[in-house]
């Protein structure tokens, strides 16, 4: 099985690490890791604060909720994002102001930033969509200390670029929102971060740290068997035991799921808006000792994604994304037969807010405000890029032909 969902990060020594951690009941709360990953996250970004949350919307929640902004105040986002960008928003009484994105880096597109913006835009979430740098960030961060919009940097997706130090990173210039769900660039079933260094933010989080709430440890005890679970799915899935082990475990809802039953309706699930356990810190940390092979397969992959799909073109340079983004006019097609050879292609986003079923008029998006998204959406499917280099070529086998 290749997947660009199911579990893209999981390997052996994974699945040990969380075997490991499942013994050891007292440490799943508080423990060493919390503090070795802040660390590590500071080496890596400089001299921010480092908030650990849940899950990437609890971050985006509780910085949202230490802005203590005016009710109906509006939040810049793109129009091709995801239900964690929006909900929190939604549930803090602020509005969704939706921008159309740019069809380079599937980021915002400043002209239309510039159009719809009004004095009541606070704040700016800025997407690094795939884990692209935004092809106009500088320009966007520039308009946003021009009319004093407080930018949240939403690294979610992966944040090579970002973190490789090739751009002006200032701390003080944006507050970072990182998230470390099963499907993210770092995998520790669920997690997420806040990165700042504005003094007043940092208070505001301390203090909601002091007061915040674990998940269970029943929830704990389930993040902890998706790793193992997880790698001995993928590797039995072609011999039909993992398959049948996977439709299994869906039935009886052993892990919880990435977008809850709540959420799918368009409505706010208090129950990711958790402190972040010791345990999924130490599966975090297991997960950056693998980095540089992680970002040296995604970079292998997205050059000969390139390559193949891209000859004749100017490209920018390959970047290690967590998926491959490519647009066909075939796209149900393309996944169907790919599905038949156990190879699961991506359809982030196939709705400028994602999933699909979302009911797009409870999240405050009118059709047709963002154009671009919207024909986007209906074509984009994603390639698996965290693949071997022999996967690599197996999914360029699969789909050359019918997404070309
Ligand atoms: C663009 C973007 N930002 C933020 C998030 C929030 O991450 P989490 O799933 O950890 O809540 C997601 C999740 O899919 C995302 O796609």
């Amino acid at each position: 099985m290749i997947s660009a969902d199911f579990a893209p990060n999981e390997s052996s020594s994974d699945a040990y690490a969380a075997l490991l951690m499942l013994v050891r009941p007292w440490r799943w709360r508080k423990g060493k890791a919390i503090g070795r990953l802040k660390q590590k996250l500071k080496r890596i970004f400089g001299p921010y604060e480092v908030f650990l949350y849940l899950t990437g919307r609890a971050a985006l929640y509780r910085v949202l909720q230490a802005l203590s902004l005016a009710e109906n105040s509006e939040v810049a986002v793109q129009g091709f994002t995801c239900e964690a960008v929006v909900l929190p928003l939604i549930e803090l009484k602020l509005k969704p102001l939706y921008i159309d994105i740019e069809p380079q880096t599937f980021s915002m597109d400043i002209e239309d930033l510039k159009r719809k913006i009004t004095p009541q835009t606070k704040v700016l979430v800025l997407q690094h969509t795939f884990g692209m740098l935004p092809k106009n960030r500088e320009k966007i961060l520039a308009f946003a200390k021009e009319r004093d919009l407080l930018v949240i940097e939403d690294l979610a997706h992966g944040f090579y670029s970002f973190s490789s130090k090739t751009i002006d990173t200032k701390p003080q210039r944006s507050i970072l929102l990182l998230s470390f769900g099963r499907s993210k660039s770092l995998s520790s079933v669920f997690g997420g971060a806040i990165l700042s260094a504005d003094e007043m933010v940092n208070k505001k989080l301390k203090e909601v740290e002091k007061a915040s709430s674990y998940p269970s440890a029943t929830f704990v005890w389930k993040a902890l068997w998706y790793k193992p679970m997880a790698f001995f799915i993928k590797k039995t899935y072609d011999v039909y035991l993992g398959k049948v082990v996977h439709a299994v475990l869906n039935i009886l809802q052993v892990v919880p799921r990435e977008v809850s039953p709540i959420e799918k309706r368009g409505e706010f699930d208090p129950i990711f808006i958790k402190a972040y356990p010791n345990a999924l810190a130490h599966l975090l940390l297991n997960q950056f000792k693998q980095f540089d092979q992680i970002n040296a397969n995604r970079l292998y992959a997205v050059s000969q994604y390139k390559s193949h799909f891209f000859k004749n073109k100017e490209t920018s340079k390959p970047e290690p994304l967590i998926r491959f983004p490519l647009l066909s006019q075939d796209r149900e097609k393309v996944i169907v037969t790919a599905k038949r050879k156990n190879l699961f292609i991506g359809r982030w986003y196939d709705q400028v807010v994602g999933p699909k079923e979302l009911p797009l008029e409870k999240l405050g998006y009118q059709t047709g405000s963002c154009p671009v998204a919207e024909n986007i959406c209906s074509k984009i499917l994603n390639l698996p890029t965290t693949v071997s280099q022999k996967e690599a070529e197996r999914v360029l086998d699969i789909v050359a032909l019918e997404a070309s």
